[in-house]
């Protein structure tokens, strides 16, 4: 059989993606040109400047991918591209170029669902077991994703309002630290030797969803009681509180949902995967319950081209490819 060489390209939120993945596995280039700085005098992602800077980047990009591949662009076998979900004009640029390529080589192209991507993420790691649960946390996204078989998806449970990245961004800037905060907020919550108590959101007993936003506004309160006050040095303490109360209730829903579906597999994914407490507490309780759990390392959790070229090989293999027509979809499901 011959090697399977995708170009893949990822342009949904504020990075600029390409990668060339062989096989669906391996990564031969990955490059990411993130936006962070532009984005972060503004504290959070402005779609029009986004698109613009996708613009900005995304031919030398193209170039620069297949050249560290080491690869003629004739032997590539298709072109994968994040169709949804995201931002409409962001995508819309990585989809231009994708498109026009596919065009220009006359190769295939696959248009690709950004979770599954950052599933797939996870089989840069290794062979995935079935039925295996996803379990997927970013800025945009808190979901649970049971996948039954190869390329099947079942949505078990999602976020009722903010994503956990969104609320550990808008913890952060509460607590004054810039976009994007879930970094500054778990190294702040990892040091700290105090503990705020914050509320849990374990809505129905038998409901997989998640809700954010109660725990978000008590963030909010007690930040607001300390300043009242002229109290200092309270951040590290609501911090810990926060990360706590998150990490134990996804943690929980997690585990209770693997038990439940019989799954075999837990695989965690998304931005918020690189989050320290997170990784050892679901790493221990994953020890302790008997879970074989997979965690990509941090560069394939925040968003990257790599994980979509490993999700783009499964529809490579069942050559369900897209057609020149295909759009870009800012909310889409699994
Ligand atoms: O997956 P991603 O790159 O973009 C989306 O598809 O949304 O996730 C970005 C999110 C941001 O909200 C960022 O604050 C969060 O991931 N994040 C973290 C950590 N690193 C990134 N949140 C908590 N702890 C971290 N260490
Ligand atoms: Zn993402």
């Amino acid at each position: 059989q011959q090697d399977c060489y995708i170009l893949a390209v990822e342009t949904s939120c504020d990075e600029t993606s390409v990668a060339v993945v062989k096989n669906g596995t391996e990564v031969l280039s990955n490059l990411i040109a993130s936006q962070i700085e532009t984005h972060k005098a503004f504290g959070g992602v402005v779609p029009e400047v986004a698109s613009r800077k996708h613009v900005e980047n995304i031919t030398i990009m193209l170039e620069e991918a297949i050249e560290q591949a080491d690869i003629a662009p004739e032997k590539l076998s298709a072109i994968a591209v994040t169709e949804g979900p995201g931002l409409v004009g962001a995508l819309l640029v990585g989809i231009m170029a994708a498109k026009s390529l596919a065009f220009a080589l006359d190769k295939p192209l696959i248009g690709t669902h950004h979770i599954a991507g950052h599933i797939y993420a996870n089989r840069l790691e290794g062979e995935f077991r079935y039925p295996a649960l996803a379990l997927v946390v970013s800025g945009g996204h808190t979901e649970l994703v049971l996948m039954e078989r190869e390329g099947s998806f079942k949505l078990l449970g999602r976020t009722r309002d903010d994503a956990v990245g969104e609320a550990y961004d808008k913890v952060a800037r509460a607590l004054g630290f810039p976009y994007p905060g879930g970094p500054h907020v778990d190294k702040l919550a990892m040091e700290s030797r105090t503990c705020e108590d914050m509320p849990r959101a374990w809505l129905e007993p038998d409901s997989y969803d998640f809700s954010f936003s109660g725990l978000k506004s008590a963030v909010l309160n007690a930040v607001n009681q300390h300043r009242m006050k002229g109290e200092e040095g309270y951040e590290a303490g609501i911090a810990r509180g926060f990360q706590e109360s998150v990490i134990e209730v996804v943690v929980e829903k997690a585990v209770r949902a693997v038990k439940a579906c019989g799954a075999v597999q837990l695989l965690l994914c998304g931005g918020v995967a690189a989050n320290r407490g997170l990784r050892q507490a679901l790493t221990e309780r994953c020890e302790k319950e008997q879970i074989p759990l997979t965690i990509p390392p941090h560069r394939y959790c925040t968003d990257n081209a790599a994980m979509i070229g490993a999700a783009a090989y499964l529809k490579y293999k069942q050559g369900s490819y897209s057609g020149l027509e295909l759009k870009a979809e800012a909310s889409m499901s699994l």
